[in-house]
């Protein structure tokens, strides 16, 4: 099995990330870490906790509090893609977990576990990088002994998500985003440009619906539940803004690729990340050259791969089909 870790901004495709790598017989999701993005950090992290709980009642994973706010900018979130709660909720109908966060910054658990497992960690970041920037600049020795970061963020050749140019991740902490371009490690980057072409349809997700029980009610503790009115609120949102009457798997598609590294192709860049202005969060590839470390970048996926994963791993464990 191979060790993870996920960095997370809990929102839905956060949670479903969540689902999909706890539920793999491939991965062992050694520790959770939050930070700000699509929801406050303390959101995220309950969110983390409620759903480990729920997936692995017996011995879940510790989830570590990170930074809540970018190391530069003011805090953008997104309660309209996600929900007032991050899974598609107002505050207060989903249950308090059962179990505290750790006392340690998410930072310090995320140089921590690389150098108790040297060369056996493989960082899942699907928020904002501040976490992992912070990582860096406090301990790049430890951050080294990763054996390497499947992020999903950034923009190539596709529009932005968040305004015309820029994805939500980078866009939230370019500064972040660029320290950890320029960071040399073995980094591989899943951004939009192929996220966008793993969608989970209502169709598909109505399909499963039989366990799903009504979006409208508090979910207790049913994951089914759970999931459906998370998903039931993020794809509703697609539907007003795009026409899509589906929701995008952002970060399920990160996790998929450690699960089944063939899923992507990818090609290698220097990645500059625009820090402000207009393009604020915007992303360029650059050829690998003497201007910096290059990263992989994702730039086709498998996307029925993905959906056999997706069902195997999110689907149908939790909707019972
Ligand atoms: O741009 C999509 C990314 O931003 C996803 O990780 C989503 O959860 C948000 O964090
Ligand atoms: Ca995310």
């Amino acid at each position: 099995m191979k060790k993870v870790v996920l960095d997370m901004d809990t929102g839905v495709d956060d949670a479903l990330a969540i689902v999909l790598a706890m539920n793999a017989p491939e991965l062992d999701v050694v520790a959770i870490t939050t930070v700000a993005g699509n929801v406050s950090v303390e959101k995220c992290t309950r969110n983390s906790l409620l759903l480990t709980e729920i997936l692995q009642p017996d011995d879940p994973p510790p989830v570590a509090e990170g930074a809540s706010t970018p190391l530069v900018k003011q805090l953008v979130t997104a309660p309209e893609v996600h929900g007032p709660d991050g899974l598609g909720g107002e505050l207060g109908t989903l249950p308090t977990p059962s179990r505290p966060r750790l006392e340690v910054p998410a930072h310090e658990v995320l140089t921590a576990l690389p150098r108790e497992c040297p060369g056996e960690i493989t960082l899942v970041a699907t928020g904002p990088l501040t976490n992992v920037a912070r990582a860096l600049r406090e301990d790049r020795t430890g951050m080294a002994l990763c054996e390497r970061l499947v992020i999903m963020g950034g923009a190539f050749g596709v529009p932005g998500n968040t305004g015309p140019v820029a994805e939500f991740n980078f866009y939230v902490d370019p500064e972040a985003a660029q320290i950890v371009m320029d960071s040399g490690l073995d980094i591989t980057l899943v951004p939009l440009d192929v996220t966008t072409a793993t969608i989970l349809t209502r169709e598909v997700l109505e399909g499963y619906r039989g366990t799903g029980g009504d979006a409208k009610r508090r979910p207790g503790r049913d994951l089914g539940a759970i999931l459906y009115r998370a998903l039931d609120y993020y794809i509703r949102y697609q539907l007003k803004e795009s026409g899509l009457d589906a929701g995008y798997m952002h970060d399920p598609l990160a996790v998929a690729s450690v699960i089944e590294p063939s899923i992507v192709t990818a090609t290698t860049g220097r990645v500059e990340v625009v820090p402000g202005g207009k393009d604020r969060g915007r992303s360029f590839a650059h050829p690998p050259g003497p201007g910096g470390p290059e990263v992989r970048i994702a730039t086709s996926v498998d996307a029925r791969t993905f959906a056999r994963l997706l069902g195997r791993g999110v689907l149908s464990p939790t909707f019972g089909l």
